[in-house]
């Protein structure tokens, strides 16, 4: 396994569209395990395919409290196939946002068909934090981040700081 670098945002690689896999080959569970080395490494709860640029439609995700046993889930092209009526409010935040957090609404239920490790199509219903999780990642897969679920004016402002301190560290480089 190897840790991937992890982009962030503003980066257009994170707007983009994933493909889906089709089947869940050697390469595709190679990325699954690198992209889990990764996640828990920045200590995520979550991680998307293209967070470390590769436009697949792969995530990872890992819910388990500090202390509990790992419980981590490996889901090849993911789709929300229900979503319950009513909806839940979480603070969420990115490995590719990092140090910013809000609050986002999101349908409290979701039912996802994907393909697992072996290749073997399932379904899952998660809800409260794992669904939350679950919607998030997939909606990376489609280019949206979570500050797109919030108010432009909220959005353009994380979206400005992280730009500003971006460039300063391209700067520092540059210095270096
Ligand atoms: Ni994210």
């Amino acid at each position: 396994m190897a840790k991937l670098p992890i982009i962030v945002a503003p980066d257009s690689r994170l707007k983009q569209t994933s493909a889906p896999v089709g089947r869940v080959d050697k390469a595709v569970r190679k990325l699954m395990d690198d992209m889990l080395e990764t996640m828990y490494g920045a200590v995520g709860v979550g991680l998307a395919a293209p967070q470390v640029g590769k436009l697949k439609r792969v995530i990872v995700l890992d819910v388990a409290r500090e202390g509990e046993e790992k419980r981590p889930l490996r889901l090849a092209d993911p789709e929300i196939v229900a979503a319950s009526d009513e909806d839940a409010t979480f603070e969420e935040g990115c490995l590719s946002l990092p140090q910013y957090y809000a609050e986002v609404v999101r349908p409290r239920s979701v039912t996802v068909r994907y393909r697992d490790y072996g290749d073997t199509v399932r379904e899952i219903t998660a809800e409260g934090l794992f669904g939350t999780v679950l919607q998030h990642e997939i909606d990376h897969l489609d280019g949206i981040l979570f500050v797109d679920h919030i108010s432009a004016l909220k959005r353009n402002m994380i979206l400005r700081k992280l730009l500003k301190a971006k460039k300063a560290r391209a700067l520092e480089e540059a210095e270096a």
